[in-house]
């Protein structure tokens, strides 16, 4: 019954290209064009080279790139067309004015929704795939009615659950799609058409209704648990080091208890990505705006842990080194926020390499996935800026001198005096230490923060291993009261 609905999405970004592709995919009656302001982004999605690294992506757009699946810059024209409008824009952290460093900007979607109303002569659906503030939905409705045509405005928020990294195993076999729309008859019949779409490939039972304020909150709030599951095991990692507990053990143990589970529960150098702490600050945000600071102090919190966690690391990476990392080489393995993305956004390693850099160290940096030009950026943008859209980013002039970037993990590590491991990829299980180990500096100091390495080996090669939340090692031990 959903022969020839058309699907327009604003937004050809992470959420946007993907999600837009495996709807193509499992519906193959239905018209799906994805739209972007960026000419650059809609290039490399119709080219060899798309925009993301995302496993698996590849493949189901080379499967449905040109027969229901489209790319385009002409933003304007699908939108008239399309009975479906998903928009998928970005929404940053305000940067300035009202609620600056906290609020929402949703200067991005404001703009997307006037489009619509100034180019719609047909009924539409328009949903929202963003992750936005609490009531928006109202505000877009107001937008759309105030501009109003005869033409009749159904608000859905369907949030996106997917993670970078697992986004197509993600969007193929969702634990829910979720849906709010009005409790109007036309409200109803609107959240059908969309649940019509979804029901083509992900079991019924999965796809959850809900009233709109329900829908929009429940994505803020399963975002804030996952990064608060995130903070206590990395608040848990602090005392498993001053203790002589292992992080890891601690987690298996607690995860074994059905009521907690065994998932999302490994200590880390601190949660990073585009949505935890922008999410966070924004439910913080609205908590305050409705008179409730203690709510929102309690997740202020989640942040606060990982910004410790942050600058704990660097200060675990300075102190045993003699406390000087000044014109030291330091060996940073990993950029990107997890693995396998490309991602850069929020990533702790930003913070620790700003941490490294202002202590004087000099750092040589390898992903497998990220650019030396998006490393430097990084390192030279202020806080925030990085979520509004590269393309109304003026480039960076200057570059930080004591950055380079490296092609291999032996390249990076060669003649340095520490090791930083801060991206979880696969390949760094299975480098060669021993080799690592004979072109570095003595004592060679290794510091994991992400629980990748197996220490017991690492300390019979010679190193000197700090992972987090494990014992220290005999070294460190000798530091342990770790100020800044
Ligand atoms: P993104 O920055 O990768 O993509 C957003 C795109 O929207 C950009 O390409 C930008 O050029 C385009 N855009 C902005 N304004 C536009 C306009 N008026 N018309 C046309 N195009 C416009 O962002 P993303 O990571 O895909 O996130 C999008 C939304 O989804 C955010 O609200 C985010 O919180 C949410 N979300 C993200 C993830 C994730 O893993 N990245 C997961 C779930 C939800
Ligand atoms: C997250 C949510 O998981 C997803 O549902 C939502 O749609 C978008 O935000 P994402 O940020 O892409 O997804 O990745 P996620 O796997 O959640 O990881 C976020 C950060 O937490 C990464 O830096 C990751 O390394 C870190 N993390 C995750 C940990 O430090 N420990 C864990 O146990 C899990």
């Amino acid at each position: 019954n959903n022969n020839m609905v058309k699907i327009c999405c604003i937004g050809a970004g992470y959420v946007g290209g993907p999600t837009m592709a495996v709807i193509a995919l499992k519906c193959p009656a239905i018209e799906v064009v994805v739209v972007d302001i960026s000419i650059a982004r809609i290039n490399a999605w119709n080219s060899d080279q798309l925009p993301i690294y995302e496993p698996g992506l590849d493949d189901v757009v080379k499967q449905c790139r040109g027969k229901n699946l489209f790319f385009s810059h002409e933003v304007e024209k699908h939108v008239f067309e399309a009975d479906i409008i998903f928009v998928s824009v970005n929404t940053p952290t305000k940067t300035c004015g009202l609620g600056a460093g906290k609020a929402a900007d949703l200067t991005y979607w404001e703009s997307a929704a006037r489009m619509i109303g100034n180019v719609s002569k047909s009924d539409k659906i328009v949903v929202e795939k963003s992750t936005v503030p609490v009531r928006t939905a109202e505000a877009i409705e107001k937008i759309l009615t105030h501009n109003n045509k005869g033409v009749n405005y159904q608000i859905l928020s369907n949030p996106e659950f997917l993670a970078e990294g697992t986004a197509i195993q993600d969007l193929f076999n969702p634990d829910r799609v979720l849906i709010g729309g009005r409790k109007t008859p036309e409200g109803q019949k609107a959240v059908q058409t969309l649940k019509d779409v979804y029901t083509q490939w992900v079991p019924e039972d999965r796809v959850i209704t809900a009233n709109l304020w329900s829908a929009e909150l429940s994505k803020l709030a399963a975002n804030a648990f996952l990064a608060q599951r995130i903070s206590s095991v990395n608040a848990i990692s602090a005392l498993c080091e001053a203790t002589g507990a292992d992080v890891a053990e601690v987690a298996y143990c607690i995860g074994k208890d059905s009521r907690i589970g065994p998932k999302f529960l490994n200590a880390s150098v601190g949660f990073g990505g585009s949505c935890f702490q922008k999410d966070i600050l924004n439910l913080v945000y609205i908590c305050e705006c409705n008179g409730l600071p203690e709510v929102a102090n309690y997740w202020k919190q989640v942040i606060k842990i990982n910004d410790y966690q942050k600058s704990r690391f660097v200060s675990r990476v300075v102190a045993p080194m003699f406390n000087t990392v000044s014109g030291k080489k330091i060996a940073v393995l990993g950029f990107a926020f997890k693995k396998d993305t490309g991602d850069t956004r929020e990533t702790p390693a930003i913070d620790v390499c700003k941490g490294l850099l202002g202590n004087n160290a000099s750092i040589s940096i390898y992903d497998p996935q990220v650019t030396e030009d998006q490393i430097q950026r990084d390192l030279t943008m202020n806080k925030f800026d990085w979520d509004h859209p590269i393309h109304l980013q003026p480039m960076s002039p200057t570059t930080v001198k004591q950055v380079s970037v490296a092609s291999d993990a032996y390249e990076a590590a060669k003649g340095a005096h520490a090791i930083c491991i801060l991206t979880e990829w696969d390949e760094f299980k299975g480098l060669d230490y021993q080799k690592i180990y004979g072109n570095m500096k003595k004592p060679a100091f290794l510091f994991d923060g992400r629980n990748v390495v197996d220490v017991e080996k690492l300390r019979e090669i010679g190193f000197i291993v700090y992972s987090i939340g494990k014992p220290l090692d005999p070294w460190l031990l000798q530091d342990v009261s770790v100020v800044d």
